[in-house]
């Protein structure tokens, strides 16, 4: 397999214009890694090479590529009906998709407020939480606990409640009256788990340690990702979730799930609030909500809030916030086509029916150089690696990059590789990701 370099690289004469997202900006287009096109379960490169998805695109793409009957939604929905206003004035397909989003939601969780991306639907959320302490006579309530290694977008809201370092340290003072609880990772006790780890020394209590020092009375909501992705997985042990929910519950405080990447079949149910019998009293959702092909975020609210803020007989508006493309025709269109998708051919359970399966080809990679623990759950993978001194994040970009020419998209964050291909994902599929990146694993030459 050929290398990329910037000579094989057509369009990288043109490329300075372009600040890349979360990127090396100048080592990117030093050494460009493009994709032009895609179907299925393979993107292909600009030098026509067929690159095997491990990622869903960015956890986005549960029902595979070039999807048909998405792409034809949105052509005749456009054509139809570009764009009109969901402030004050309504059209039908927000209504439509709503209502179709209700049906797979946890019971009870059937209000849906559409944003344009996870970072929009978590500031949603925690505006939500604040307006609905403060309509219920609770307007003391104005913390937001999150936790260690929590990804939940870049907004100001988003990165106050998130716990990842990189994300966060330059820029400013954040919110105030956040705290955080531990993360659930510990590789000394739990190396190499299969799916939910057992050990968990109490972690969830830590939330009655911040109900102690502040008082439920000045909390208003927790937000946790079920599963912690981006951070570089992070899997819950058995039970937590269900703790942390009994202590909202005693204390009054709202249990917020990010649900951006689980959401949507990831882990073998619709939602994880399902998979792990936990229900949040909101969820946020993103990515797989449009199969990741128009931006589109929502956030599921619980009957309960909705109807406390929503009065029957009320003229004035309740909830000062939203989006110019909240309910978006064209993304709401998607989304439709999107459901009839993952409905049709059953896409909420498969990454269960594949989860034996995927979860022994993961652990295939125990013993392999480098490789420190395994991780996973439904279609989900963390692999993390023995770091190189001084140079954190170095191993596994070397292995991203090895993988890329060779032919699979990974994802690495930090030392850790993260998996996450789409839905449609056959066995002979996990079979060649796994012994691709077996291969690399086993015969890279990193550069220290
Ligand atoms: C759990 C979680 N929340 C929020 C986000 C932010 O989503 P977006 O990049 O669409 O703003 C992400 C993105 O990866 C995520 O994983």
């Amino acid at each position: 397999m050929q290398g990329i370099n910037k000579q094989d690289s057509s369009s990288s004469a043109n490329m300075d214009a372009f600040w890349m997202p979360f990127t090396a900006n100048s080592q990117f287009k030093s050494a460009p890694r493009m994709l032009v096109s895609a179907e299925g379960m393979y993107y292909t490169s600009e030098d026509k090479r067929q690159i095997l998805d491990g990622t869903a695109g960015l956890w986005c793409c549960n029902a595979g590529h070039g999807r048909r009957e998405i792409s034809e939604a949105v052509a005749k929905q456009i054509h139809h009906l570009d764009f009109a206003p969901t402030f004050q004035m309504g059209h039908p397909v927000p209504f439509q998709f709503a209502e179709a989003l209700a049906e797979i939601a946890p019971s009870g969780l059937s209000k849906v407020f559409f944003t344009n991306s996870g970072s929009e639907s978590v500031d949603s959320a925690l505006k939500i939480a604040l307006a609905y302490q403060r309509c219920i006579g609770q307007g003391t309530r104005t913390r937001l606990i999150g936790r260690e290694r929590g990804y939940h977008g870049v907004g100001f809201g988003g990165i106050s409640v998130g716990g990842i370092v990189n994300n966060r340290k330059a820029f400013g003072s954040l919110l105030t009256g956040v705290d955080h609880l531990p993360h659930t990772l510990s590789i000394e006790n739990s190396a190499f788990s299969k799916g939910l780890p057992d050990y968990d020394p109490g972690w969830a209590e830590s939330l009655n340690n911040i109900v102690t020092l502040h008082d439920a009375s000045n909390i208003a909501a927790v937000i946790v990702e079920p599963i912690a992705g981006s951070t570089g997985v992070i899997i819950p042990p058995k039970g937590y979730l269900k703790r942390l929910r009994e202590i909202c519950t005693q204390h009054g405080i709202l249990l917020i799930f990010d649900e951006v990447i689980t959401g949507f079949g990831r882990i073998g149910s619709p939602f994880a609030a399902q998979e792990f019998e936990v229900k949040p009293d909101m969820i946020t959702s993103a990515k797989g909500l449009t199969n990741g092909a128009i931006p589109m975020g929502a956030v599921f609210v619980s009957d309960e809030i909705y109807q406390a803020m929503v009065a029957p007989d009320s003229q004035a508006i309740e909830l000062f916030h939203g989006y110019t493309y909240s309910g978006h025709p064209v993304a709401a269109a998607a989304g439709l086509a999107t459901l009839n998708i993952y409905r049709n051919e059953n896409l909420y359970s498969r990454a269960s029916d594949l989860s034996h399966y995927w979860e022994q080809a993961v652990h295939s990679l125990k013993g392999l150089p480098y490789v420190k623990d395994l991780r996973n759950y439904g279609l989900i993978a963390g692999i993390e690696l023995e770091g190189i001194a001084g140079k954190p994040g170095s191993r596994a970009f070397q292995v991203f990059t090895q993988c890329f020419e060779k032919g699979a998209l990974i994802r690495v964050t930090g030392d850790i590789i993260a998996l996450s291909p789409p839905l449609i994902i056959e066995k002979h599929h996990i079979d060649d990701l796994f012994t691709l990146l077996a291969d690399v694993l086993q015969n890279i030459d990193y550069k220290e």
